[in-house]
């Protein structure tokens, strides 16, 4: 049986008007599928990212293949992407039949490390996938300088930056696409769902297509007599208006989700780094982080180890976020593994720890993650 932790990794943060909508649709019994609350979400949020078009997706994961869908990718197309994220970052390439080139991160931000792209450009390489990890931002103006110069794709990995900024500027506002997930733990969330902004008519059109059968669907398709065409290959990964209603709400929120979180991390890390054993992730000049995660860098993995042993045993779940895609089974079997070498990524996946973090942290509950980190190296000296 799961432990029952006294402070989860992550709690969702729902309210009334949550509820009162999605009873709304629920309650309409009609158009559960394909109805207004979809096209509202898109509009709302392609606005709160300051981007002209969004295409809803049921997940972050369906959102991604179909990014790579629409730009075309085909066998054999290489795409760079980092080893240092979640699993559907790579896969996505695979399942397009394109071939991922894992290239190492920086240490800063722990995202793609723009000398090492621009060094692993070839004539093969079609797409970058850079991820804003934790809800911070990775170094993605230099990105999109070397993709704009090679003529290649940028399709940024946003899924767990929803809200993050650089100099003002919305994370997800510097590729062609940017991809969000509403997964369970993400800034906002709606349990599942996914998103791709983009600037790019022609895109937002053919996303669409990919989204729903390749269908051209001028009108409801559930509630209009005319005749659809199919013009591509196409999926079902819509999301429901129910979902779509959720998102809403939750969208309507987020800025006072995110100062939330800003507020609890600055109380966590301004502790944590007075320790001397552990290094906490500062947001860089100009930047606002989300903090979708916190995680802090300890020195060993044995350190990091032992104490996610031991905040498990005082009811405090943390979590390694990431291990290296490289380096799981699957990865090493179709050909990845000890032959290629990610310094950084091996280093920081074996010493990053992630802490608790949601918005509704009570003071007592940041003071006992503080204490217990403390405690943890004071038994151990
Ligand atoms: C960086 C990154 N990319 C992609 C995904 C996939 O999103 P989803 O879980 O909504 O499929 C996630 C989240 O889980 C993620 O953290």
């Amino acid at each position: 049986m799961a432990q029952k932790w006294r402070i989860p990794l992550y709690k969702v943060s729902v309210d009334k008007d949550d509820v009162k909508s999605v009873s709304k649709v629920i309650k309409r019994g009609m158009d559960w599928a394909i109805g207004p609350e979809i096209d509202l979400f898109e509009k709302l949020l392609a606005k709160y990212v300051g981007v002209d078009y969004c295409v809803t997706f049921n997940s972050g994961t369906s959102a991604l293949h179909a990014s790579l869908l629409a730009a075309g990718i085909r066998t054999h197309d290489k795409i760079i992407v980092p080893s240092f994220t979640f699993i559907a970052t790579a896969n996505s390439v695979l399942m397009v039949g394109g071939t991922p080139d894992f290239v190492d991160i920086e240490k800063e931000t722990f995202g793609l490390d723009p000398k090492l792209v621009e060094k692993s450009i070839d004539r093969k390489t079609r797409c970058i996938i850079p991820v804003h990890y934790a809800g911070m931002a990775c170094k993605i103006q230099e990105i999109a300088e070397i993709s704009k110069r090679n003529k290649i794709i940028l399709i940024e990995d946003a899924a767990e930056s929803l809200g993050a900024k650089i100099n003002r500027k919305m994370v997800g506002t510097f590729g062609q696409m940017s991809v969000f997930s509403f997964a369970g733990n993400k800034v906002i969330t709606t349990g599942e769902g996914g998103a791709i902004t983009t600037n790019s008519r022609a895109l937002f059109e053919k996303l669409k297509l990919i989204r729903s059968h390749g269908r051209t669907d001028r009108q409801n398709y559930f509630s209009s007599i005319s005749k659809p065409d199919y013009v591509i290959m196409g999926y079902n990964w819509r999301m429901s208006s129910i979902t779509a209603a959720l998102a809403t709400t939750q969208l309507k929120k987020i800025e006072k989700l995110i100062n939330l979180r800003r507020q609890n991390a600055k109380y966590i890390n301004s502790n944590l780094q007075k320790l001397e054993n552990v290094d906490v992730l500062p947001e860089l000049r100009g930047c606002r982080y989300v903090y979708q995660l916190n995680s802090i860098l300890l020195s060993s993995s044995r350190v990091r180890n032992g104490l996610m042993r031991y905040l498990a045993k005082k009811g405090i779940m943390s979590k390694v976020f990431f291990d290296p895609i490289h380096l799981t089974s699957f990865y090493r079997r179709i050909g990845y593994g000890k032959k290629l070498t990610l310094k950084i990524t091996e280093s920081i996946s074996q010493r990053i720890l992630t802490l608790p973090m949601y918005p509704s942290l009570k003071k007592e509950e940041l003071v006992y993650i503080c204490e217990s980190v403390k405690e943890f190296f004071e038994h151990k000296s």
